[in-house]
C-alpha cells in the first residue's frame, strides 16, 4: 500500500556501490499467507490473520475472494479478518487471479468446504512449466472429479462427500501438498500424504488449519496424516516470517560488503542460505529471531544445487547467482526445480558478469565488479536479485518491470533505503534522468 504522496513507478533507479548497513524487519511469508487466506474460507466463523504481507499477490488473492462473497476486513496494514460464511459462488474468475500461481489454493479450500470449485489454471512467474497433475491426483484420490477445459480447472466431489485416501506424491510439490491437506481436513476418514513437501510454509498452513480445529500430524516430515473433521472454527493466527525476503536481504548484505541485522526471522528456516553465505566467506551470526550478515572480504566461489526444503531453495537461486558472479573463482549453480530460472543471467551479463548456462547449470566465472546498466526484471525473484546486483554495481542501474518484484516484496525500496541504499522508483524516462543527475551526497 503506497502512502499518500509516494510515487508508484515502473522502474527502479539505483546508484550502486554503497555497503548496506543497519537493521531491517522481515514481513510475513507471502507463500504461507496465500494458502492461509484461502484456507480461511473453510469455516463459517471469522478468522483473524496477523502478520499478513501487504504485497500484490496476497492483495489479488483477497480481492478474488471478495469476488465470490467472502467478507474481508482490514484492521490495519498487516491484520485482516476473513469471513467465508457468505460465499455465493464457487467459480472464481477475475482478470488478476489468472496472473497468480496460488489461485490453485482456492481449489483445495472450496473443494474441502463446498465439494465443488472452478478456478482458472494458475499463472504466476514464467519460471518453467508448472503442471498441476499432482494436485489433480490428490483431489481424485479424495473422491473428486477433476476436469481442465479451456484454461479452467473444475473439481467436484463425485458424491456428497470427500473421503480419506493414501496418496503418494510423484514429485515433491509445495502446492499439491498444501492443497490436498486443505481438502482432506474436511474429508471423511483418514488421509496419508507420502513424499510430502516439508517447506516451512507447509508447516505453517498445517498449524493454521489445526488452530481452526483440523487434525493434521507430521507436517514438516515427508509423511502427513490428516484425520478429517466435520467442521472448522474461528481462530487468530500469525503468519511465519518470509524466509525468501530474509534470504534476499542476507545476500544484499553480502554483495554490497555490508553489515545488516535481519530481524523477525526464524533462523532455522534460513539454514541452507546461511550455510552458503558462510561458504562464500561471509560472517553470519544467529540470534533467537534475527540473523546478522557481515561481509568484508571478496566473496569466494562455491557450488549450489536447488532442492526441496531443507535443501537450498529455488526461490533463492538468482540472488546466489548475483553473489557468485562477484566471487573470486568459478562457481556452478544447478537448478533442479524449475527449468526457466536463469532468465536473469542475460541481464547480469549486461552488467559485466561472466556466466554461461548449459542445460540446468550455470557456470559462473567471478568478476571484480558490475557496471550499472539498463535492465529488466524477468520475474519476481530474478527481479529482486537484479536489484541487489544494482546495489553492488558501479554507477546507475535502471530496472524495468518492477511490477514483478512488488508481487512479493513489501516496501522493498524503502527497506533498502533504510539500510543506506540509493534506490528510488521512477515513473518514466524523465524521472529516471532526474534521479541520474540528482546530486547524491
Ligand atoms: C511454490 C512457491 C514457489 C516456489 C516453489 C518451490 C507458492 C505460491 N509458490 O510453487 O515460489 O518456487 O513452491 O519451492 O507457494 N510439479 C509437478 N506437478 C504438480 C506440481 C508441481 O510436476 O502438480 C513440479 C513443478 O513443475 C516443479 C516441482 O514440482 O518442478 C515443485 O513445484 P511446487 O513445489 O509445486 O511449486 P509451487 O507450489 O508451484
Amino acid at each position: 500500500m503506497k502512502k499518500a504522496g509516494e510515487k508508484n513507478g515502473d522502474h527502479y533507479v539505483i546508484r550502486g556501490g554503497i555497503p548496506l548497513v543497519g537493521e531491517v524487519d522481515i514481513g510475513g511469508a507471502k507463500n504461507a499467507a496465500l494458502a492461509i487466506v484461502a484456507a480461511s474460507i473453510m469455516t463459517d466463523e471469522t478468522v483473524t490473520i496477523e502478520n499478513m504481507p501487504d504485497v500484490r499477490d496476497t492483495n489479488v488473492m483477497l480481492e478474488a475472494m471478495q469476488g465470490i462473497g467472502v467478507t474481508i476486513k482490514r484492521l490495519d496494514r498487516h491484520t485482516v479478518k476473513i469471513n467465508g460464511s457468505m460465499v455465493k459462488n464457487v467459480i472464481v474468475d477475475t482478470i488478476n487471479i489468472r496472473k497468480i500461481r496460488a489461485s490453485y489454493y482456492l481449489l483445495g479450500a472450496l473443494l474441502g468446504k463446498y465439494k465443488n470449485a472452478e478456478v482458472p489454471l494458475p499463472g504466476g512467474c514464467d519460471i518453467g512449466s508448472r503442471p498441476i497433475d499432482q494436485h489433480a491426483k490428490g483431489f481424485r484420490a479424495l473422491g473428486a472429479e477433476v476436469t481442465i477445459e479451456g484454461g479452467i480447472v473444475n473439481v467436484k466431489a463425485s458424491s456428497q462427500h470427500l473421503h480419506g485416501a493414501h496418496i503418494y506424491m510423484d514429485v515433491v510439490s509445495v502446492g499439491a501438498t498444501i492443497n490436498v491437506m486443505m481438502a482432506a481436513s474436511l474429508a471423511e476418514g483418514k488421509t496419508i500424504i507420502e513424499n510430502a513437501a516439508k517447506e516451512p510454509h507447509v508447516v505453517d498452513v498445517a498449524n493454521f488449519l489445526n488452530s481452526m480445529g483440523a487434525n493434521i500430524k507430521g507436517a514438516g516430515t515427508d509423511v502427513i496424516r490428516i484425520s478429517g473433521v466435520e467442521k472448522l472454527h474461528a481462530c487468530t493466527y500469525s503468519v511465519i516470517p518470509d524466509q525468501i525476503e530474509a534470504g534476499t536481504f542476507m545476500f544484499a548484505a553480502a554483495v554490497t560488503k555490508g553489515d545488516v541485522l535481519i530481524k523477525n526471522v526464524i533462523p532455522k528456516h534460513l539454514e541452507s542460505i546461511t550455510a552458503k553465505l558462510i561458504e562464500i566467506g561471509c560472517e553470519v551470526q544467529e540470534f533467537d529471531d534475527a540473523v546478522r550478515v557481515v561481509a568484508s572480504k571478496r566473496l569466494k566461489s562455491t557450488q549450489i544445487k536447488t532442492l526441496p526444503y531443507p535443501g537450498y531453495p529455488t526461490d533463492m537461486q538468482p540472488q546466489a547467482g548475483v553473489a557468485l558472479a562477484l566471487s573470486g573463482g568459478v562457481s556452478t549453480i544447478t537448478e533442479s526445480i524449475f527449468e526457466n530460472r536463469f532468465r536473469y543471467v542475460d541481464e547480469l551479463v549486461r552488467m559485466g558478469a561472466q556466466i554461461r548456462v548449459e542445460g540446468n547449470t550455470a557456470i559462473i566465472e567471478g568478476v571484480e565488479g558490475f557496471k550499472g546498466a539498463h535492465i529488466s526484471a524477468p520475474d519476481l525473484r530474478a527481479g529482486a536479485a537484479l536489484v541487489i546486483a544494482g546495489l553492488a554495481a558501479e554507477g546507475i542501474t535502471v530496472i524495468d518491470n518492477i511490477y514483478f518484484i512488488q508481487r512479493g516484496y513489501e516496501d522493498f525500496d524503502a527497506k533498502l533505503r533504510h539500510l543506506g541504499a540509493q534506490i528510488d522508483e521512477a515513473e518514466d524516462e524523465r524521472d529516471i534522468k532526474k534521479f541520474k543527475f540528482k546530486v547524491v551526497s
